[in-house]
């Protein structure tokens, strides 16, 4: 084949590739090792053939350098028109998790209690039936120790049927004076009803010191039901029985649905009871080794969900523990 035809050949093939890989070829194919220019410039014998098949070889591959430019740009301009990102869309919504009502509750009393200088007492869940029961004056016959009441672990534990062992762990490990609050969870044998859980959480205060009167404690209840209810709450005082508390007390605040107008929540009564509370029977503190005669103290406990069904009106105590997205990411 003479020079002329094979670069004309050559330079249509390189011409029409349309591809990088098209273009490969034909590079391959006329330039290539074993193509017949390369043989044929291992041949040359004469000074005037290597010059002419030489300019060939410079022709191809200035054409093949040529075509592979315009085909990268010609890639290059698909990309930018198709690939283009219209960055004014709308972007992905990210599924942010949030916090439980109850995990709210919780935050709400613990700054409430930080703000009065208490301290956070963090603690465990399955107790000596010691500290449960027999430290904080429980009598032996009292109905809670009974295994139909409680779950029992073996014959000294149990998971704890409220957070006042607490009261006795911190008196424990603590001298007075003493500002604790301790939240978590509880554990009571109950069926399972709108309105009753066998798990639910407490927050149970605890304050020792010199001088403490019933009136602290009440100053103390209203400024966290104000915390949790607003500060139009006022709070009042039933008489009760707890076995480690003397005088012992059941708080009502005034209804935060009708703000003591009278409805269905607060049963027309215009209070909402809150729990328990107390001064520390001097029994407790001699078991803990505190001196009645020189230190007084309250303390009471409180119902977490309790506190989350009031401030946002919620009707029943089972969703908190069904994990139903459509009812948790409304609070
Ligand atoms: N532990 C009591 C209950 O769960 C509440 C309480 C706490 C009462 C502290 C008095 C003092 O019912």
């Amino acid at each position: 084949m003479d020079a002329e035809t094979l670069k004309t050949e050559a330079l249509s093939a390189i011409a029409a590739a349309s591809s990088a890989g098209d273009l490969d070829e034909a590079r391959v194919r006329y330039l290539g090792r074993k193509s017949e220019l390369a043989l044929a410039l291992r041949e040359v014998r004469d000074r005037e053939t290597g010059m002419l098949l030489n300019g060939v070889r410079a022709a191809l591959e200035g054409a093949v350098a040529e075509r592979r430019a315009a085909l990268e740009r010609a890639e290059l301009d698909r990309a930018l028109t198709e690939e283009s990102v219209d960055v004014t869309l709308p972007g992905e919504e990210l599924a942010l998790g949030h916090l439980h009502p109850t995990t709210h509750i919780r935050r709400i009393v613990e700054d409430a209690f930080l703000g009065l200088g208490y301290q956070i007492y963090d603690d465990r869940e399955v107790e000596w039936v010691e500290d449960n029961f027999d430290k904080l004056a429980f009598p032996e016959w009292h109905p809670t120790r009974s295994p139909r009441d409680t779950f029992f672990l073996d014959e000294r534990r149990l998971l704890r049927t409220e957070t006042s062992p607490s009261q006795i762990h911190v008196m424990q490990e603590q001298e007075p004076p003493i500002y604790m609050v301790s939240i978590g969870r509880v554990y009571r044998r109950d069926e399972i009803t709108p309105t009753r859980f066998p798990i639910f959480h407490q927050f149970e205060g605890l304050a020792v010191d010199r001088n403490i009167t019933l009136a602290d404690l009440k100053g103390t209840l209203l400024h966290v039901m104000r915390a949790l209810f607003g500060p139009d709450r006022a709070v009042r005082f039933r008489t009760h029985f707890f076995p480690f508390t003397e005088p012992s007390i059941e708080p009502d605040v005034s209804c935060p649905i009708c703000s003591g107008e009278g409805c269905r929540t607060c049963k027309f009564s215009g209070w909402i009871e809150m729990g328990g509370a107390g001064m520390v029977d001097p029994a407790v503190f001699e078991n803990v080794g505190v001196d009645p005669a020189e230190w007084s103290g309250f303390a009471f406990g409180c119902g977490l969900e309790r506190s989350a069904q009031l401030r946002y009106g919620i009707p029943e105590i089972r969703p908190f523990w069904e994990s139903d997205l459509r009812v948790l990411t409304q609070f």
